[in-house]
């Protein structure tokens, strides 16, 4: 079983990106399991805390659902044309301590797509993830892109497509983003 680990910028109930995940989730192909993370009880990052307290549990716990699969799929919300703090803060906690990064990140296959309501459709969040995923040293996947714009008007308030177009598109980046994860 091939599996991705599915990381989601928001903390919103009815998040966009959440449910593009569960999207993503639904249509993953035999023998590919995609796992929704929860990064609700990270904290902000603080060194003080990090030297008084060592490595918050639910940082650890999603360290160790990293290393138990074969990728990371990060849906990422957009907040004035950047990345959204509260994605980033994950991710800088896991690179804590720095010695770790290697094995977390190193050559990690990273798939990054999003959802937003506007017309871009988290085009610019996305291209800003870039840079870090390269310091960070991931292999990212740049085969397909998935940018699901107007999304509020995609989803309905349970988080079903209403759109056959856009459930292709994320058909078709799920099945290309497991096929580059098996074969490089
Ligand atoms: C936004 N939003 C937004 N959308 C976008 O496409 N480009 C942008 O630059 C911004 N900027 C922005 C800033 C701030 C502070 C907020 C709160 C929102 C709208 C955003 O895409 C929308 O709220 C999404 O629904 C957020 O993703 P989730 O929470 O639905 O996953």
């Amino acid at each position: 079983m091939t599996k991705v680990l599915a990381i989601s910028g928001s903390l919103r109930q009815k998040s966009l990106n959440t449910y593009l995940l569960k999207a993503a989730q639904k249509y993953s192909p035999e023998g590919c399991e995609i796992i929704l993370a929860s990064i609700k009880d990270i904290p902000l990052y603080n060194s003080d805390l990090e030297k008084a307290e060592g490595m918050p549990k639910p940082v650890t716990e999603l360290k160790q659902q990293i290393l138990n699969t074969d990728g990371i799929l990060i849906s990422t919300p957009e907040y004035n044309h950047g990345i959204p703090g509260v994605l980033k803060n994950v991710i800088d906690w896991l690179t804590r301590p720095a010695s770790d990064v290697p094995k977390v990140f190193g050559q990690r296959k990273v798939g990054v797509i999003g959802a937003s309501p506007s017309r871009l459709g988290t085009a610019f969040a996305q291209t800003a993830w870039l840079p870090i995923l390269r310091y960070l040293n991931t292999h990212t996947y740049f085969g397909n892109q998935l940018f699901v714009s107007g999304a509020h008007q995609i989803f309905d308030e349970n988080g079903n497509i209403k759109d056959d177009f856009t459930k292709e598109l994320i058909q078709k980046y799920v099945n290309d983003f497991f096929e580059f994860i098996t074969t490089c």
